[in-house]
């Protein structure tokens, strides 16, 4: 037997509380006994996305919440500005041009932020730009991007939307959507919520449900609007994913009980624990600045596959990891620690990645990254 290890940028490994909670008989989505759960789920999203208006749950993965944002607030011909610094980034401007609404790119290298000040430069260019989307944290590259520089440029222009793709950075990185001024912030369930796939959320400030009322985009499924009515009454549109609302409570209730502040605490500290191990190995990093607490995407050393060190991750050691997509696919590989991760972890991801590596000739000396990770990982005595 080999005993599997999570350690993918989603999905995540689920907790036994929220596994346990999901196990449990189902309820009508109708029925009493699942208003209160929706209810205290709804009030537990306003506290993780900072915010006092609505966070809409959706059934869907974190691309259909990303699908809403567009089809909700903008209509055909409305320009947007998308930052594509990767993978997810170069989604956005996918989801919009299929939504027959014109794309203006600012196209950064794979590895690095975009500069708050381009932001700035494209939309006093252009006034007629009337949503910026980006990602907080771009998985594909492991770089999180100034979100709350970003937003203080975007807010100054009142017909403009600012808009999130936090699916990766929720929970790991600090987003204050109110203090911000996020317009749209999206999130995902199988990242740092720690729950299977299947759940989108999308907190909406006052803002953007004025584009809502003006938006003319096709729209039947994701219709924001008539979910917002719903979710008053703690209902959605259409039947409900009661199991995994379930799930949700639980995950909200550690995640409360551990505190936000501490939560991004712990990202951040296995983040940089990565970091300095793989450096300790002789590996460079893919993220060139500005990296994420979420994954760390590192360079395959030269003459090696990231896909082949990604595959005898998960074949030899039983860690699924991930390998690079895109124009990084062979080149890298990334680990994350996202949600429910311990130091532990990253032990293990780094211990993995030392025996892969020396197993397909890298020159190193085993337990000098995990000697670094634990220099930093370790409780200080009171
Ligand atoms: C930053 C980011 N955006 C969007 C997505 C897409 O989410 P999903 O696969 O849940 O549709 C992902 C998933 O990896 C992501 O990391």
């Amino acid at each position: 037997m080999l005993k599997r290890y999570l350690l993918a940028p989603g999905p995540t490994p689920v907790p036994p509380e929220a596994l346990l909670a999901m196990a449990m008989p189902i309820i009508h989505h109708r029925s009493p006994d699942f208003l209160p759960i929706l209810d205290s789920a709804k009030k537990g999203l306003q506290w993780l996305f900072q915010t006092r208006n609505d966070v809409l749950t959706i059934c869907s993965t974190g691309t259909g919440g990303m699908v809403g944002a567009v089809n909700n607030f903008f209509s055909p011909g409305d320009k947007a500005l998308v930052i594509n610094a990767g993978n997810f980034g170069e989604r956005w401007t996918k989801i919009c041009k299929a939504y027959n609404i014109a794309v203006e790119e600012i196209k950064i290298d794979w590895g690095y932020a975009v500069k708050p000040e381009d932001v700035e430069k494209a939309l006093e260019k252009d006034p007629a730009i009337r949503g910026v989307f980006v990602q907080a944290s771009e998985t594909s590259t492991g770089v999180y991007h100034d979100i709350k520089s970003l937003a203080s440029v975007v807010r100054k222009h009142e017909n403009t939307l600012f808009v999130v793709d936090a699916i990766s950075a929720l929970v790991a990185h600090d987003l204050k959507m109110d203090d911000w001024g996020i317009d749209v912030l999206i999130g995902g369930s199988q990242k740092g919520l720690m729950l299977p796939p299947g759940l989108a959320f999308v907190g909406i400030s006052e803002k953007a449900w004025q584009f809502a009322n003006r938006a003319t985009s096709p729209k039947f499924y994701f219709n924001f609007k008539k979910e917002r009515e719903s979710l008053a009454k703690n209902q959605m549109n259409f039947t409900s994913p009661v199991t995994l609302i379930i799930g949700l409570n639980e995950s909200l209730k550690l995640l409360r009980a551990e505190g936000l502040e501490n939560a991004f605490k712990r990202h951040e500290k296995l983040a940089t624990a990565t970091r300095e191990a793989v450096k300790a190995l002789g590996l460079e990093l893919f993220t060139k600045e500005s990296p994420s607490n979420a994954v760390t995407a590192i360079n395959a050393p030269a003459g090696l596959d990231g896909q082949e060190i990604y595959k005898n991750l998960r074949v030899k050691y039983g860690i699924t990891a991930a390998g690079g997509q895109g124009q990084a696919k062979g080149k890298i590989f990334r680990i994350a620690h996202l949600g429910y991760a311990g130091m532990f972890d990253v032990i293990t991801a780094i211990a993995g990645v030392e025996m892969v590596l020396k197993g397909m000739g890298y020159s190193l000396k085993l337990g000098m990254g995990v000697a670094a990770a634990q220099e930093l990982l370790m409780v200080q005595e009171d």
